[in-house]
């Protein structure tokens, strides 16, 4: 029976060494919202796989297409289908041999780490905060401006006491407090840090860098895009496709969380040490879709869940995630920060004109060999002439008012 199936299946010749790196990528793209390595979801946990598999082409083929393994009657297979209520796995028959040796030497060498709480790298290539240096120079100028006071003071108290010396009468020096030329000067300094202060005010706005609302479910992309590793395009498809990269629907959630009933995870808190049971959390899901997760059916009209809203740009600002993402190749995380490890989202950028023009100044385009950009035939002839070796956003436009503004 095994050998019936096992003709089908392509003979390997490759001698190629798996690549892990490669399969870590290729399992989060596709196999990532239904298996964990360590944990049981949709499938099973993935770990040791390859044992519980001795003929490794059956594997493969399993892979490539499930269903024409359960039709062979294979028991090992069969019983995993009915012990997971007959769920059919995706076919992926776009997978090449190379491609599945990869994966699964992703889940062997993942699967052999001891578990426990994932330390999820800083993206590279995030932008620091930035320091903010203003409070330090307000303190030096006012230290420098009462030494200034001070020995001016002196100037005039030697001054005097020369004169009375040499027997010429000078007036009594006036006290700062009561000298005009001061007080005007302090006037005006007032002036200007108050207006300074007034206009960064009025221009920040509506602008809510590190917004952190309270949301109607504690949903945390630390459990699904960090621990979990779930694509960020499995929920927010929008991204790579449309302007926006759009909030997934209570359907998307229920792919997973028809089985997904318990939290198990690492212990959750609000931003304000409350402890969150992510069990409860979950039926707040059930109730909002009206899923009796007993009956396993729904059993009520569901509602939305009224997620709110964190990012916000004002509507004369035109801004579009597929441009960003697919042509512009700007990873999610450069722009929101680390959402892998955020439980609940926090506004990372200050979304301001002069946060998008300095990345548009200082980011280069991928300009050879790309129609989109064959219009620039000045550019091009530059590179070619070797005046210029790479091409920023800015070159081709990127900080001209009408490219963001309706
Ligand atoms: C739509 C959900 C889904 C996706 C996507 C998915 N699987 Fe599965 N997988 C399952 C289910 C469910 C089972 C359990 C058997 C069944 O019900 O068909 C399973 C079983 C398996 C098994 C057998 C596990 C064991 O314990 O013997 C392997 C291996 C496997 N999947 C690999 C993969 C790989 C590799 C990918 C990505 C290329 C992938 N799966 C994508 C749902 C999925
Ligand atoms: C399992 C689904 C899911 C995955 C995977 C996911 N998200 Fe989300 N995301 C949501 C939901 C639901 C919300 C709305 C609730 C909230 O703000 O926490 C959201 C909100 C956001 C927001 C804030 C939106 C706003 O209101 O302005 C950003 C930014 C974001 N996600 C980025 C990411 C990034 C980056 C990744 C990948 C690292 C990711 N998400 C992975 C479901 C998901
Ligand atoms: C691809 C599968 C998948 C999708 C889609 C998904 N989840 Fe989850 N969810 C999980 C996994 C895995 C866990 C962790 C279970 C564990 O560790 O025990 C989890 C845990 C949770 C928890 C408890 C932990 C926490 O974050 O508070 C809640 C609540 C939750 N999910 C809500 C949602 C909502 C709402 C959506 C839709 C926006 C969603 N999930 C979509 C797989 C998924
Ligand atoms: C170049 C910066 C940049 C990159 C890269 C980027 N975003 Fe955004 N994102 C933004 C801005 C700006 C907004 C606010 C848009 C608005 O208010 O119209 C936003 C809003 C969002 C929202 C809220 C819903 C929406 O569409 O307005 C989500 C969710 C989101 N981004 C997810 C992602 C994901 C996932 C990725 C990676 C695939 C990503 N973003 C990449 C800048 C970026
Ligand atoms: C992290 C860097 C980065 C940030 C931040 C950023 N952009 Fe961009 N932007 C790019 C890149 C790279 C491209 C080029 C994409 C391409 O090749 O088409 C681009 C292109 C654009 C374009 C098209 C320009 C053209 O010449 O066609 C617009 C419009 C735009 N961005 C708007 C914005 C707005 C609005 C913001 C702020 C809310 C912003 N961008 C923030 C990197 C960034
Ligand atoms: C790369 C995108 C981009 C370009 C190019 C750009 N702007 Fe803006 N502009 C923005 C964003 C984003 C905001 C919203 C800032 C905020 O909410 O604070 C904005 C806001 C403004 C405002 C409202 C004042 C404010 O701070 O809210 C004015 C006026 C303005 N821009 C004028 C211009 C002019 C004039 C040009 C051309 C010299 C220009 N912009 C080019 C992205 C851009």
């Amino acid at each position: 029976m095994l050998i019936l199936c096992a003709s089908i299946v392509i003979p390997f010749s490759s001698v190629k060494a798996a690549d892990s790196a490669k399969g870590k990528a290729l399992f989060q793209t596709n196999c990532a919202s239904c298996h964990n390595v360590h944990k049981k979801l949709t499938g099973p946990a993935l770990a040791g796989v390859a044992d519980r598999w001795p003929d490794k082409k059956l594997l493969h083929q399993w892979i490539h297409n499930s269903a024409s393994v359960l039709a062979t009657g294979d028991k090992y297979a069969n019983d995993l289908f009915n012990e997971y209520n007959k769920t059919a796995m995706t076919s992926f028959p776009s997978l090449s041999n190379d491609e599945i040796d990869d994966i699964l030497e992703y889940v062997k060498v993942e699967g052999g780490k001891p578990q426990g709480p994932k330390v999820v790298d800083q993206p590279e290539g995030a932008p620091d905060k930035g320091n903010d240096n203003s409070l330090l120079f307000g303190i030096i100028t006012l230290i420098l401006a009462v030494v200034a006071l001070i020995l001016m003071q002196i100037n005039s108290n030697l001054n005097k006491l020369a004169g009375d010396k040499e027997g010429v009468p000078t007036p009594d020096p006036v006290p700062f407090y009561k000298n005009k030329a001061y007080l005007a000067l302090i006037i005006l300094v007032l002036f200007m840090v108050g207006g300074y202060l007034t206009i960064q005010g009025a221009v920040g706005l509506g602008r809510q860098k590190d917004y952190m609302p309270e949301q109607p479910i504690f949903y945390s992309h630390k459990v699904h895009a960090g621990i979990n590793q779930i694509n960020c395009l499995y929920c927010h498809a929008g991204a790579e496709k449309s302007k926006h990269a759009m909030i997934p629907s209570e359907n998307i959630c229920m792919n997973c969380h028809k089985a997904i009933k318990e939290y198990s995870g690492p212990e959750l808190t609000t931003a304000e040490g409350k402890k969150v049971n992510g069990t409860a959390e979950i039926a707040k899901l059930y109730d909002y879709v009206g899923w009796d997760p007993e009956a396993g059916k729904y059993t009520k009209p569901g509602r939305p869940i009224e997620w709110t809203k964190i990012h916000n740009l004002p509507d004369h600002v035109y801004f579009n995630h597929s441009q960003h993402v697919v042509a512009g190749q700007q990873q999610c995380q450069t722009c929101h920060g680390a959402i892998t490890e955020m439980d609940e989202v926090h506004q990372f950028a200050d979304l301001s004109m002069g946060w998008c023009i300095n990345c548009h100044r200082t980011t280069k385009v991928q300009f050879a060999d790309n129609n989109y950009y064959s219009i620039f035939e000045k550019l091009h002839q530059d590179i070619k002439d070797k005046k210029i070796d790479s091409v920023t956003v800015e070159m081709v436009g990127g900080t001209e008012c009408q490219k963001c503004h309706y």
